[in-house]
């Protein structure tokens, strides 16, 4: 409170001066940053996460930080304080913030350029162990496989995205706002033989106030309509939607058992994360897996019928979180809330992190603990637990056969798991410059070639999984055209004519802020990002086939507010189809499927435990504003001295109104009647 009213009186007294040209010395002074992405906070059980700025945002003395010895400088010598580190490129993969936050009375602020390359020896600040403390293994369900014991997954976590920071953290593209900030840096601020620089110096402000604090349980109190300080609400749980779709109708107006039915979960995960907000391509930990699972589901599209166990393509979402979509599903199937219940399912098929390499193989991970329920038996030779996986939540519940296909034995191969580099660069998704974008999306990569033998597989387990004959297996096959573009779309350009045929090319940019209706339930409306409608529309185009003319009618084209009309069995989705030749009309039509939603909110916040060790906790502080500018600052003294003559203002101007008010009577002597107002 004392900070709050300080800042309070600093203001007026800066209106005080600058009255009336506020806006064009801000103008001539500041410029901003335009494009930033920044280290958000998140909350769980017990700690608060990431990076926050004051109110008001920090700033700090810019420094270029081009080697390690520059780091004395930031830590111990340099002699104007606090700094606003500017990490280039690799340097933050070396250094890590953490060696500054060490020093972090003299760091206001840590500013990290993207490499225009991996860093060779890779990188990954997710935690070595990925959520440890929420998959099957603990001290009751195989001790000695608990808290990866026997195999750790990711050797390369550092953890960074697990930490608290308490100053903000910024990224930014090595672009032209990048070449703005270093000139500024080298004319004003850099030390020339061991010289001090001099005042005016190029300074940087950093704004990332985040609202939430401490742990969800707090902030979840806060939120609470009754607490006034923040109507709004200061988080918000981690959620969105699961996408699923069977290969027979089932009835999803009743819920629970369903006689005779007999499934295969077919299940991937469409979330990642990294270290900064938004900047989470996810190539080998989701986009592999949910583009082979897509493929997978295209190649057994006509062979379904003959198979008599239905196949459930599910894509769970806030995996890396805790396992909050599968979570979520396990929990609904446990309550009869699901339209098929875990006495439904045969076994589970999972796709983990499926690139693969020249001389790479596939592996099938399965449960030591369960396995003489499994009925397939190829895995690798060491005994070890399962990597981090879905599965692992409907083995908490029940011992289900199951697998989970990755691309490596024993650690993860990727080298950048969860980080912005697990891109398209790292699947080595390369395309010859001089090709245009629509002959990129046709040129079938080698990696979409791996890919397509991964889907293959998959199809193929799947199949005799559902009771497919072995002798029939030969026919399912994937479609690497299909593949290319799909990874295109997710890794490269969502904005191209493949995916323009699905969806309204202007609805594309903006498919995060759509929201989706459900008819035929009390349910609220489910937000659902862009990743997820998607894979749904994808899916549903894939698997589904031309609704009928009587079933036109369903489908939703005359809205552009929603994209699905889900019914009791079938969703319809109006695709508006290839361009005709010659011409800017499209064959548009109607598409009935059995995709679906479902919520993917962890059932922590359903049962209001926000302390829970069960299922997922995390929440997202709420933030206002999230801005970077750099600027010319005068000295310490000139600042003090302004301060000086704006306290004598202020105090003159409070004489004054004390002087004015307690005078009134005497200075606005009117017929009203005389008042003991305050001011
Ligand atoms: C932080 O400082 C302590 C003592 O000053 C030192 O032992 C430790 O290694 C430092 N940590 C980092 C990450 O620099
Ligand atoms: C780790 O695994 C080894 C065997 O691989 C076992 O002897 C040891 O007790 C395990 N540690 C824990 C903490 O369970
Ligand atoms: C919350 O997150 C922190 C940091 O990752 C972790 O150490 C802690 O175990 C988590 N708490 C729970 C209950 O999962
Ligand atoms: C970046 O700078 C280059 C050359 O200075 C200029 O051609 C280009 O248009 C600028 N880009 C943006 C986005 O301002
Ligand atoms: C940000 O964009 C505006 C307008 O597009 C431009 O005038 C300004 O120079 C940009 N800022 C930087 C730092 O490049
Ligand atoms: C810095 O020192 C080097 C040699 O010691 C000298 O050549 C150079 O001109 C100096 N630069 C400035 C800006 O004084
Ligand atoms: C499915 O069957 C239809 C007709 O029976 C055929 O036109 C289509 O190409 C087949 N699709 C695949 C993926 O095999
Ligand atoms: C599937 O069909 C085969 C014969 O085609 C039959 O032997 C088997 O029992 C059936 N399985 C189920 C689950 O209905
Ligand atoms: C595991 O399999 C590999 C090849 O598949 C073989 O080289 C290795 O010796 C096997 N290890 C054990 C412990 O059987
Ligand atoms: C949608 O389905 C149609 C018919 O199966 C197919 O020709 C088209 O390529 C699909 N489009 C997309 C974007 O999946
Ligand atoms: C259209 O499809 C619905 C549902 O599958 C079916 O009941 C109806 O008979 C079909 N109508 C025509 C004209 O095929
Ligand atoms: C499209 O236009 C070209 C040249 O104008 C013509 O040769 C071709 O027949 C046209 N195609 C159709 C389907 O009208």
């Amino acid at each position: 409170m004392d900070l709050l009213s300080d800042k309070w009186i600093v203001n007026v007294v800066l209106c005080l001066l600058f009255v009336g040209n506020c806006n064009s010395v801000e103008k001539k002074i500041y410029i901003n940053l335009n494009e930033t992405f920044p280290c958000v906070r998140l909350l769980n059980a017990t700690h608060q996460i990431g990076c926050q700025s004051s109110l008001s945002g920090d700033v700090g003395v810019l420094h270029l930080l081009e080697s390690e010895e520059n780091l004395d400088w930031v830590l111990r010598t340099g002699p104007n304080p606090p700094y606003m580190v500017i990490l280039e490129s690799t340097l933050f993969t070396r250094y890590r913030p953490c060696s500054l936050k060490n020093g972090s009375s003299r760091v206001a602020g840590v500013l990290a350029v993207q490499p225009t390359s991996n860093p060779p020896e890779g990188f990954s600040p997710h935690t070595s162990c990925p959520n440890e403390n929420t998959g099957v293994y603990s001290e009751t369900y195989g001790p000695s496989y608990a808290h990866c014991n026997v195999t750790m997954w990711n050797p390369l976590g550092t953890g960074i995205s697990y930490e608290e920071f308490d100053f903000p953290i910024f990224s930014v593209k090595d672009d032209n706002d990048t070449e703005v900030i270093r000139r500024c840096y080298m004319e004003h601020n850099r030390a020339v033989n061991g010289s001090t620089p001099q005042y005016p110096l190029c300074a940087m402000q950093l704004m990332s106030h985040m609202a939430a604090v401490t742990d969800t349980a707090t902030c979840m109190r806060r939120n609470a309509p009754t607490f006034s300080l923040a109507p709004d609400g200061v988080c918000d749980p981690l959620g969105d939607a699961n996408i699923w779709a069977s290969t027979k109708p089932l009835n999803s107006s009743t819920k629970g058992h369903k006689d005779g039915v007999s499934v295969v979960i077919a299940a991937t995960k469409l979330d990642s994360r990294s270290f900064f907000f938004d900047v989470a391509p996810g190539a080998d930990s989701a986009a592999t897996g949910l583009v082979a699972l897509l493929a997978a589901a295209s190649a057994l599209h006509n062979a379904t019928a003959e198979l008599n166990r239905t196949i459930l393509y599910t894509f769970f979402n806030g995996e890396t979180f805790d396992y909050i979509g599968s979570s979520r599903m396990v929990y609904d199937m446990a309550k009869n809330d699901f339209t098929v219940d875990l006495d439904n399912i045969h076994s589970i098929l999972e796709v983990g992190q499926v690139a693969l390499g020249p001389d790479s193989r596939l592996w099938l991970h399965s449960d030591p603990v369960s396995k003489r329920n499994s009925s397939v038996n190829v895995e690798p030779n060491v005994t070890q637990p399962l990597p981090p996986s879905s599965f692992q939540r409907f083995l908490l519940e029940r011992p289900i056969p199951g697998v989970v296909i990755e691309n490596h034995q024993t650690s993860f191969t990727n080298k950048y798991y969860q980080s912005m580099f697990d891109n398209a660069e790292y699947l080595k998704l390369n395309y010859p410059p001089n090709l245009t974008p629509e002959e990129q999306l046709e040129l079938v990569t080698d990696s979409a070639k791996a890919l397509t033998e991964v889907a293959t597989t998959v199809a193929r387990g799947l199949y005799l999984q559902a009771g497919g004959e072995l002798a029939q297996m030969s026919r399912i096959q994937a479609d690497s055209e299909l593949v290319s573009k799909m990874l295109y779309t997710f890794l490269v350009r969502v904005n191209n004519s493949w995916f323009d045929q699905l969806v309204k090319s202007d609805w594309t940019g903006v498919l995060s802020e759509l929201m989706l209706y459900e008819i035929n339930t009390s349910e609220r409306k489910v937000k659902t990002t862009e990743p997820a409608l998607m894979v749904q529309c994808i899916l549903a185009n894939l698997t589904g086939s031309i609704a009928n003319i009587t079933e036109v009618y369903f489908c939703p084209f005359s809205s552009p507010n929603f994209l699905f009309l889900c019914c009791q069995i079938y969703s319809y989705l109006w695709v508006q189809g290839p361009v005709r030749p010659n011409s800017t009309e499209r064959d548009s039509f109607c598409v009935r499927s059995l995709v679906r939603q479902s919520k993917a909110l962890s059932p922590a916040f359903e049962l209001s435990e926000y302390t829970s060790k069960n299922y997922s906790t995390w929440a997202e502080s709420r933030w206002s504003a999230i801005k970077g500018r750099i600027f010319l600052v005068a000295s310490h003294d000139l600042e003090m001295l302004t301060l000086g003559v704006g306290v004598g203002v202020l105090l003159m101007s409070l004489l004054l109104t004390y002087i004015v008010s307690s005078k009134a009577d005497i200075l606005f002597s009117s017929g009203r009647e005389p008042t003991n107002a305050t001011y």
